[in-house]
């Protein structure tokens, strides 16, 4: 049985579902202050916060996981700068309860949610796993000690732990069953798309004078579904490894902001409104992921590599659910 903590969010949503599909049993951990309670498909909702510590035992016990794969925590590099002790407290103490608590039932296999945000300012591109690692902001760092304490905690438990470090998570579940619902919402290609659809006034471009091809910034953009199927893998590669590896997970191709904005035009078919503003502090010109390392050694390849195949997913979830997991279009 595996614990999804964090699975009603979007990210652990889509791998709840390639979990369902793959025939394996899980149930799902979420406080569902940033996730949805629509988004849990066919699998116990266990109401718990990874801050209580006493219901994060409870609900362990009961659940007697062999695996838990961690989504939950902040994730607004923003709003980290402005107030990382709320960081602190759910991505890193919350990650302490939680490696506690599973310690107790005997956990053995751990999947992890990390981000290129620990790598800060790339020294080279596409960025290798073996990158210095120097965040610019609470939350990478916060990513990047969770990586360290699931290290030390497999060191001395003899258990096994991946850590997954997402480029830009983005699209949507090709069903059309699942989708991106933040708020607030901050990610391009929703916004984008919320521009195009009327939604919202203007998409703000943050700086255009970077040294890239078109002034603003490239970033690498991996379908969520891709995602999903690489935490399956990554539970099977764990089945007989113990200690921790980090695989980086994005497509190894870059597109500009403004390369995003024309996809969105084009795939709705309607110009997205947008204007120029100040750039945001610590955003890297360029971050672009080496994959070859999780395409080696667990065998993952990104199925809808295509950005607009990504945008078309998106769009036709966002089409349909206007108020995201509230009210139906
Ligand atoms: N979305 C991306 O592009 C991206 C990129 C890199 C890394 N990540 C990481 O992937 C993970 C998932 O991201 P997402 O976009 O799905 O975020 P999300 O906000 O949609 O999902 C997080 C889920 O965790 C839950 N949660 C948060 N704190 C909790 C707590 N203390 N106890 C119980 N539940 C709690 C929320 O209610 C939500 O359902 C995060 O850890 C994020 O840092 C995301």
């Amino acid at each position: 049985m595996v614990l999804v903590a964090g699975g009603a969010g979007y990210v652990g949503s889509h791998v709840a579902k390639a979990l369902r599909n793959a025939g394996r049993q899980y149930a799902v951990l979420d406080n569902l202050e940033k996730g949805h309670e629509a988004a849990v498909l066919g699998a116990p909702l266990l109401h718990g916060d990874l801050r209580d510590q006493d219901g994060l035992r409870a609900a362990l016990r009961s659940a007697q996981p062999s695996a838990v794969m961690l989504f939950a925590g902040y994730t607004s590099v923003g709003e980290s700068v402005r107030n990382p002790s709320k960081y602190w407290a759910n991505n890193v103490l919350g990650l302490i309860n939680l490696l506690q608590a599973a310690g107790e039932v005997g956990v053995r296999r751990f999947i992890f949610s990390s981000s290129a945000a620990v790598y800060g300012e790339p020294q080279s591109i596409p960025i290798p796993e073996d990158h210095p690692k120097e965040p610019t902001n609470p939350y990478g760092e916060s990513k990047l000690f969770g990586e360290k304490l699931i290290r030390w905690h497999c060191e001395a438990a003899g258990a096994g732990a991946i850590s997954l470090r997402y480029f830009n998570a983005a699209g949507a579940d090709p069903d059309g069953e699942l989708g991106e619902d933040h708020r607030p919402e901050e990610h391009l290609i929703p916004l984008a798309i919320d521009a195009a659809l009327g939604r919202r006034p203007e998409l703000t471009i943050f700086g255009d004078d970077y040294p890239t091809r078109d002034g603003t910034c490239v970033r690498d953009y991996v379908h969520v579904t891709d995602l999903a199927a690489a935490h399956v893998l990554a539970l099977d590669h764990l089945e007989d490894s113990t200690g921790h590896v980090a695989y980086n997970l994005g497509s190894e191709r870059g597109f500009t902001v403004r390369e995003v904005v024309e996809t969105v035009a084009s795939v709705a078919s309607r110009p997205v409104p947008h204007s120029v503003g100040a750039r945001r502090a610590g955003d890297p010109a360029v971050l672009v992921a080496s994959n070859a390392l999780a395409k080696e050694r667990l065998g993952w390849t990104p199925r809808y590599a295509d950005l607009s195949t990504i945008v078309e997913h998106a769009l036709k979830w966002r089409a349909a659910h206007p108020n995201g997991y509230g009210i139906e279009a």
